[in-house]
């Protein structure tokens, strides 16, 4: 009896062709933007001592979302579950020799342990982009301008998709006029990262169990409703013009209840939505102690990352994705028979010597057979190379697509296959 494959681990994802080709899509459209901003690629290791997150991530990601093991030589080490402490990282340890302003992108696989559901997994891809070393509301306004353009090259308009921003150092100021004390902070930011993510009457039992006195609650309530809030900040003020004067106001709202989960955002914090979804897209701040905290000298920063699960649920949703193409781009070079091998074997040799992409059958079978493999596999051309076509110094050229061959000189080969492939 034939055993069933081994299972996967929950919370993967299997990239088969087809799938992989989507990612790898989002990857160009990923790079198109951060490069036309002027950000440079990088990458660091996927795993890091886990005392890197503890100082400033947040009990949430450190304590239940790590995947993390005692590797043999007693150390605590963690699968990453986010960039931006390793990037911090990264630049205390090069920080005299770094230019500023740095302007970094990567692309990669994360790990955390959350309950896998549509748009979430444990092993996931971020795109991660920041801007560390000035200390300005015209950076934080570009992170904001990166996000729009990529939901233009996307094709995600501001119908459907809001970039959602707020300040913690406004939301800090109101929090001390309500009279919640410097100890409860940390406690009512999260209270309030939850505002969206919960229902009324768990929020406010939620806010209770956190020892929050009546007024306290009907305070943050009243704050978390006030739309025009964000007018009372300098840097809010100074983003919006800055976005309206890159032309992406459109994508930009200001809404008091996002304040973000990791604890080392100190200033703007943003996330863009799929507001007919409810669905979050992507998650960013500005953070001024995190290169401080690993241990470089205090230097600003702002970046966000998005995941690539929600994205390619939503793109998906609205038929935004592309079509599969398969090999489109590549021949299929056939093999007629076994006197024949060599020839073929040549001729695909000499194709790719030519920059073009072939694929040669790998062994002699019948022609209607790598026909219909090549279709298979989306290729729109074949050729045949046979003992007439040697004898006459020419190759047949089969549309797979219309059925319809021809025969051609072999010195014009280059030329119609290139004709095809257009
Ligand atoms: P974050 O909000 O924890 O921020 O994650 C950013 C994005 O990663 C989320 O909006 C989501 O798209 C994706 N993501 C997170 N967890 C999962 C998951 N389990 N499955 C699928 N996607 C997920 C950060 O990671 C910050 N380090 C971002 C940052 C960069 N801030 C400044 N620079």
């Amino acid at each position: 009896m034939q055993q069933s494959p081994v299972q996967s681990i929950k919370g993967t994802r299997d990239f088969y062709p087809e799938l992989f080709q989507t990612r790898e899509w989002l990857v160009s459209k990923i790079k198109k933007v951060s490069e036309a901003f002027g950000y440079q690629p990088y990458e660091g290791p996927y795993l890091e001592k886990l005392e890197l997150y503890a100082a400033k991530s947040g009990d949430e990601l450190v304590k239940e979302q790590a995947f993390c093991f005692e590797d043999r030589g007693g150390e605590f080490i963690s699968l990453r579950p986010e960039l931006t402490p390793t990037l911090a990282r990264m630049v205390a340890q090069k920080q005299r020799q770094l230019a500023f302003p740095l302007r970094w992108y990567q692309f990669g696989p994360f790990w955390r342990y959350e309950r896998p559901q549509r748009g979430r997994s444990r092993e996931f891809f971020q795109w991660n982009i920041d801007l560390l070393g000035v200390n300005s509301a015209a950076a934080d306004a570009e992170m904001i301008c990166i996000c729009a353009a990529f939901f233009e090259s996307v094709g995600l308009t501001p119908d459907t998709t809001k970039i959602q921003i707020n300040h913690r150092g406004l939301m800090d100021g109101e929090l001390n006029r309500i009279g919640i004390v410097p100890e409860q902070k940390k406690d009512v930011f999260r209270l309030i990262d939850r505002r969206g993510k919960m229902n009324e009457a768990a929020w406010c039992k939620y806010a209770v169990d956190l020892g929050l006195a009546t007024a306290q609650i009907e305070g943050i309530a009243d704050l978390l409703m006030n739309s025009d809030l964000w007018k009372s900040s300098d840097d809010l003020a100074r983003i919006n013009e800055a976005v309206k004067a890159a032309g992406y106001e459109a994508y930009v709202e200001f809404t008091p209840t996002i304040i973000r989960g990791l604890d080392y955002y100190t200033g703007t914090v943003f996330e863009a939505m799929d507001i007919r979804g409810g669905r979050a897209l992507l998650g960013g701040g500005h953070y001024d102690n995190l290169v401080g905290d690993v241990g470089g000298e205090q230097l600003p920063g702002v970046g966000f990352a998005m995941g690539d699960v929600m994205i390619s649920v939503v793109l998906e949703d609205y038929g935004l994705l592309p079509d599969y193409e398969g090999l489109s781009d590549t021949v299929m070079v056939t093999i007629f028979d076994e006197t024949t091998q060599t020839a073929s074997l040549a001729l695909a040799s000499m194709l790719r010597s030519q920059g073009i992409k072939a694929s040669l059958y790998p062994e002699t079978e019948k022609l209607v057979k790598q026909f219909k493999y090549a279709d298979r596999m989306g290729m729109a051309v074949a050729l045949v190379l046979g003992p007439d076509e040697i004898a006459n110094n020419t190759i047949a050229v089969k549309d797979l697509r219309s059925r319809n061959q021809v025969e051609v000189p072999a010195a014009k080969i280059i030329e119609t296959v290139n004709k095809f492939l257009a």
